[in-house]
């Protein structure tokens, strides 16, 4: 008898999984028995985690590619599933950008923004739905944040990345329901990962987050990984279109 949230069979790629959340969710996939495939721009960076995957266990390969290099991240998911028969699962995750107070965004800022936290995920979903599709079964995970609503200023572009990822979710949700696809979103809070160490080095900065989190703390790349594995796995067959907030209770705390 197989337990709705084993993974044990299913193929995922996890984008921006060199580090930070996204490494936290791909050891969490591989924990549930998926073969793992860890992406990223540092090749190194990635043989280190597979390493970590398969020395506890674990089944990883890594596929080094740019996000947002269009021919390179088709390629890659071709090369995927050529080489494992099938891709189940897409983690879109991976990120680059600065943030910049609002003013101080350029055109060229806000098309980076826009590059890798929205059109990256378009792409690459609509690459790897078409497999899913042709195969009757399929789970796309993009992992938004709580700033898809909440803002805190110095963010805009980032922000307006989110929330259009958030629709790409459910548009994508409702076309795929059908084909056995499911699309859903992970919303973090505030996760203590490279992406905000500027932001934590200062005191009030670091407190400040801390105090407006009900659970009194900055959440970690380990706590994403239950949402992962659930939203990649047979136990959330009925559950499309939607976001799960993981953010100790930043947004629901006045
Ligand atoms: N940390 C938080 O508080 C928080 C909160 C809400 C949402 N999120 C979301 O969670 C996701 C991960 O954030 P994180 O905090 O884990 O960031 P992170 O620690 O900076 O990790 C980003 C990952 O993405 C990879 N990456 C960046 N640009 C890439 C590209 N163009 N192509 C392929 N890989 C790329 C990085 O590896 P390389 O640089 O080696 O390529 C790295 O593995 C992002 O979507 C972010 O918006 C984070």
């Amino acid at each position: 008898m197989s337990h709705p949230f084993s993974l044990q069979g299913r193929v995922a790629l996890v984008t921006g999984a060199s580090r930070g959340l996204g490494a936290g969710m791909a050891l969490g996939l591989a924990q549930a028995g998926a073969h793992v495939v860890l992406n990223g721009r540092n090749p190194a960076a990635l043989q280190a985690r597979q390493r970590e995957i398969t020395d506890a266990g674990g089944k990883a390969s890594i596929a080094p590619f740019d996000v947002c290099r269009r021919a390179d991240a088709d390629a890659a998911i071709d090369a995927i599933t050529d080489a494992h028969g099938q891709l189940d699962i897409l983690v879109n995750n991976a990120l680059t950008g600065v943030p910049r107070d609002f003013f101080d965004i350029s055109d060229d800022d806000w098309r980076a923004s826009m590059d890798s936290a929205l059109d990256a995920c378009f792409r690459l979903s609509r690459k790897a739905a078409a497999g899913m599709v042709a195969r009757g079964w399929g789970r796309i995970v993009m992992i938004s944040s709580v700033n898809a609503r909440i803002s805190r200023g110095t963010n805009t572009a980032y922000i307006t990345a989110k929330a259009g990822l958030e629709g790409l979710t459910r548009g994508m949700a409702v076309e795929l329901a059908a084909k056995g696809v499911t699309v859903n979103a992970i919303a973090p809070g505030y996760m203590a990962t490279d992406i905000n160490t500027a932001f934590r080095a200062d005191p009030a900065r670091y407190e400040w987050i801390r105090n407006r989190t009900p659970m009194k703390r900055w959440g970690t790349p380990q706590d994403l990984a239950g949402a992962a594995v659930f939203l990649a796995s047979d136990a959330s067959a009925f559950i499309t279109g939607q976001t799960l907030v993981a953010d100790g209770g930043m947004t629901i705390a006045i």
